[in-house]
């Protein structure tokens, strides 16, 4: 574990203990923030990685130990491909998750982007705005994964949504396929941010971004800092093994 002023790491065994630990964390903070306001206001990421951490939260212990109707489900990005594609993040989710647990629907909120990206961007802040209302718009918990260029959610390097100060969502129209991501000014007011980075193919990139000057256009994921906030990276020894 690192000292109390840089990102707090967590290194693990394998995925799976990764995994456990994820969900173990996830069980937790809905439990404080459930406790602190009433509800609990998450952020998924997409990609492979998150996919186990997801199917044990939908198991006992962890399943019974959160009150699914105060949990509020957003996601960090989205593919625009239709919900059936199998690269759909919320599909993911709702295979090894959200199918299994009694959260009501109107508490889950996809983006959905098939068609039009750049509408899909501004429907989706609209639906954060209302959900924070006059609150901050402070997530409780984000999970976010690493890719091997150093992207973030769809922060991809050097790309135009890397600058956005105002909006909270933007449209990626240079990514194949599209997406829709959540942009810095809102992921960094999350009260946490938990990175899940698993496999030998990020041990490079993690030693990047955790030891490398910070250079968020070349490595957005250095871009995550947030204010008031606190950053976690839960890895596994594979790719923590640069470290
Ligand atoms: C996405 C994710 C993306 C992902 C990383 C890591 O939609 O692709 O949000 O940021 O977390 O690319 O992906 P893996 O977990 O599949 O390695």
């Amino acid at each position: 574990m690192r000292g109390s002023k840089g990102p707090l790491l967590w290194i693990f065994s394998d995925p799976e203990a990764l995994s456990r630990a994820a969900a173990t964390l996830f069980a937790r903070r809905a439990r404080q923030a459930i406790r602190r306001s009433g509800r609990f206001a998450v952020a998924l990421s997409g990609g492979q990685t998150p996919r186990q951490a997801y199917e044990w939260l939908a198991r006992s212990p962890c399943r019974d130990a959160v009150e699914w109707d105060r949990v509020h489900v957003f996601w960090g990005d989205e593919r625009c491909v239709p919900f059936e594609d199998p690269r759909n993040n919320a599909r993911m989710a709702f295979e090894a998750l959200l199918n299994h647990v009694p959260i009501p629907q109107d508490q889950i909120h996809p983006i959905a982007c098939a068609d039009d990206p750049k509408a899909a961007a501004a429907r989706y802040e609209r639906i954060l705005r209302d959900f924070f209302g006059e609150r901050p718009a402070r997530f409780d918990l984000v999970f976010l994964g690493l890719g091997e260029d150093g992207h973030t959610a769809s922060l991809f390097p050097f790309s135009p949504a890397l600058e956005e100060q105002v909006r909270w969502v933007v449209a990626v129209e240079e990514a194949t396929p599209p997406r829709v991501t959540l942009t810095f000014p809102l992921l960094n007011q999350a009260r946490l941010v938990a990175f899940l980075v698993s496999g030998a193919n990020k041990a490079g990139i993690l030693r990047e971004v955790l030891r490398s000057p910070p250079n968020l256009r070349q490595r957005p994921a250095q871009g995550i800092r947030p204010i008031g906030g606190r950053v976690l990276w839960l890895v596994d020894r594979a790719a923590g093994s640069l470290l």
